[in-house]
Formats: C-alpha cells, structure tokens, sequence
C-alpha cells in the first residue's frame, strides 16, 4: 500500500508520517518513509535514521537523471529508468537507510544550489518512482510531502493508493482540506483526514470545521512530541490515537 501524506505547511505532516511509520512497524509490516520533500530537510532527525544517499544523487542529480530520462524515452527504456516494475528490495542499497527498529528511509532528492533551477526534476522522479513502485501485502510505502498542493498538481499523488490529508487547528488547514476532497474525487483517488494538535478547548470547532466520515481521528497536541522535534531528537512517542488511525488505514487499504 503507498500513501501520500499531505496538507498546509506546518500542520504536522512529516512529524504523522514518522508517527505511523513507526506505528504500522510495530503492527509487522513493512515500512518504507519516503522523503518527499525537495524543500524542507530533518526527517532523518525524526525517524533516528543516518541519511542516506538521495535518490536524485544516485541518478546523478538532476543532470544526470534528466539524460537518463530523455535516453529511456527515446529508446523505450535502455536505462531501465522505472520503466518497469520493481519492489523495495529492487531499490539502490545506497539509497535505503534503516533504523534500529527496521524502520527503512528513502530520500527523493533536495535543492542544494542558489539558482539551480525549479523542482520540477524531483516532482518529475517521484511520480516515476512510486508508479514504479509495487508493494506486497505487508508492506507500506509513506510518502511525506511538501507543504500545500504541489504534488497533486504533479500527480505524485496519483500514484498512492490513499491520500491521508494532516489537518491542524488553522481555517487555512480546512479550506485545503475541502480543496483536496474535491481534487481526490475528480481522479477517483481514496482520501481521508486527520485532524492534528487537538486540544480539548477547539475539538468541537475543529469537528464542526469538517464534519465528514472522512476524519479517521484525531492527535492530541502533545508536548513531547513538539520537544523532541525542537531539539532535533527521534520521535519516541507512541500514541493509541496513532495506532487506531494506522488500523483503520490498514483494514481499508
Ligand atoms: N500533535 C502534535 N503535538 C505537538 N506538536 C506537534 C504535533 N504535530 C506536529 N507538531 C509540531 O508542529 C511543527 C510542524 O510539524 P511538522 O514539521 O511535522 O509539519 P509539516 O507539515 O511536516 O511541516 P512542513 O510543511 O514545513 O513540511 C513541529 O514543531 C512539530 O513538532
Ligand atoms: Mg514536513
């Protein structure tokens, strides 16, 4: 199953993402986190795992990937760039890294240079990646994204199975989430949300924000969580609220 992790910058995406990998490997599956963030980096801070080479590094940068991809068009695959399908052992070794609980990581690529041009290159080996991509029945594939829309409009998230939508207690935070459901649902793609940083205080504004049988729960804001990610340490921290949410994903998935 691959799952694409989205919503507004800031709302708790890569923080659910490490939550639930972690979370679905203590239920016996499989677990790849995929970094799919051009931008943004320290998912390797969160997980606890040692960064390993970036996807977009292996093909030779964005260079070196945009030759192989004009020379797998124009020869109908020689490079075997993704053109057929693979598993996650089919992966560059290089590119994987594990933690000490077997959690796996991969990290698409990021921008290193001032000028060195758009994203569209990292957008581009994502979407060909996950299509790629096949998982066996205990295996998930987390994809964590970059903040707000990008990714759909590329189609990234065309290639997941379920689109789990982060929500936090902000107005912009549902207005996208209502924008999602509708994009979701013009490419007959599965969505669902969570509702993020829950306090007792605003959890009836937050339902009444999005009252849909499409929230699958709900994550206290905790302040754990939010010291270990200040400090740059793993995320330790595990929630009942997280293991239900991973349970229902699995059970529709
Ligand atoms: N349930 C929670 N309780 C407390 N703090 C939280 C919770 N979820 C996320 N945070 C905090 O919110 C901040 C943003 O989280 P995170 O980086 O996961 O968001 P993001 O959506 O991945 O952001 P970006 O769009 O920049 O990638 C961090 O400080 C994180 O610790
Ligand atoms: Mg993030």
């Amino acid at each position: 199953m691959k799952i694409g992790v989205s919503g507004k910058g800031g709302c708790g995406k890569s923080t659910l993402s490490v939550l639930l990998a972690r979370s679905m490997k203590r239920l016996g599956y499989r677990v790849l986190l995929v970094d799919g963030d051009e931008s943004n980096i320290g998912l390797e801070n969160l997980t606890g795992i040692s960064e390993p080479k970036h996807l977009m590094d292996f093909l030779g940068g964005k260079k070196g990937f945009k030759a192989k991809l004009n020379q797998t068009m124009m020869t109908d695959n020689p490079a075997g760039l993704f053109s057929g399908k693979q598993t996650i052992d089919d992966l560059p070794k290089e590119c994987i890294a594990k933690s000490e609980d077997g959690l796996e990581m991969l990290i698409i690529g990021k921008i290193h240079h001032i000028g060195e041009g758009c994203a569209c290159p990292m957008g581009v080996l994502s979407k060909k990646f996950l299509a790629s991509l096949e998982t066996g029945e205990k295996e998930v594939v987390l994809v964590d994204s970059e903040a707000g829309v990008e990714h759909f409009g590329r189609g990234i998230v065309g290639e997941c199975d379920l689109i789990l939508g982060v929500i936090d207690p902000t107005s912009e935070s549902f207005q996208l989430a209502k924008k999602m459901i509708g994009m979701a649902a013009n490419a007959d793609k599965k969505i669902c949300f969570v509702l993020n940083k829950v306090e007792p205080a605003i959890e009836d504004v937050m339902k009444q924000q999005l009252n849909s049988a499409k929230v699958i729960g709900m994550i206290p804001k905790d302040h754990s969580i939010f010291m270990e990610s200040l400090e740059g340490k793993p995320l330790t921290k595990a929630l009942p609220e997280i293991d239900e949410i991973c349970r229902k994903i699995l059970e529709a998935g």
